[in-house]
């Protein structure tokens, strides 16, 4: 089967995408990342890529805070498209997509939420749980729709919370969860068993 092309936005440190590629090289993910964007000049997700030798590019994002400018985001749907990528990752992507993207790849983007939504969406989702008293949160794998972590959920993963946790400790371990989770549902799509409908 061919590999599927995959392409990774982030904009932060880039762990997700390094689980993924190191998935992809111990021939568990059938899987090619061709391009990996991030929208931050210095965001170790590009690092990462250079690391793996994975075309990458900064995307420099225009003048609003939490989108793409629209023609910006038109060139992203371009260089991904000249990519050929069939799968986009949101992996840590801090802006929210609008229509270019979202009508040039649909039920082709997902996304990893920290927690188990539709519980706590929107940002340190994992401070929410932890203000919350819950004694279990996890993370969620979901399509990506024009809400904010409201698209069609694929799969969670729980984790629990010790009665010592920080915020710090928590993450971490929710971060552990996401490592397997993304790369077995990116799985899914590598083998034809979920596809944009
Ligand atoms: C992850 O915790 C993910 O759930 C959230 O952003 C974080 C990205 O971390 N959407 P990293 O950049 O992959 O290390």
């Amino acid at each position: 089967m061919t590999p599927l092309a995959l392409g990774i936005l982030g904009s932060g440190k880039g762990s997700n995408c390094r689980a993924i590629l190191e998935q992809i090289r111990a021939g568990n993910l059938n899987a090619e990342v061709r391009l990996v964007i991030s929208d931050v000049l210095e965001a170790g997700i590009l690092d990462i890529a250079r690391a793996f030798e994975v075309p990458n590019a900064y995307l420099p994002p225009g003048k609003y805070r939490t989108r793409l400018e629209p023609q910006v985001e038109q060139d992203l749907v371009k260089m991904l498209r000249d990519a050929e990528v069939n799968l986009v990752v949101l992996a840590g992507f801090m802006r929210v997509l609008k229509a270019p993207m979202l009508d040039a790849f649909p039920r082709r983007i997902i996304n990893i939420h920290p927690s188990l939504l539709p519980k706590f969406p929107g940002i340190e989702a994992w401070k929410q749980a932890l203000a919350a008293g819950e004694k279990t949160t996890g993370c969620t794998v979901h399509y990506v729709e024009s809400g904010i972590d409201t698209g069609e959920i694929i799969a969670q993963r729980e984790v629990p919370i010790s009665p010592g946790d920080t915020p710090a400790t928590l993450h971490e371990r929710i971060q552990l969860a996401e490592y397997a989770l993304y790369p077995s549902v990116i799985a899914q799509f590598a083998r034809g068993e979920r596809q944009s409908k």
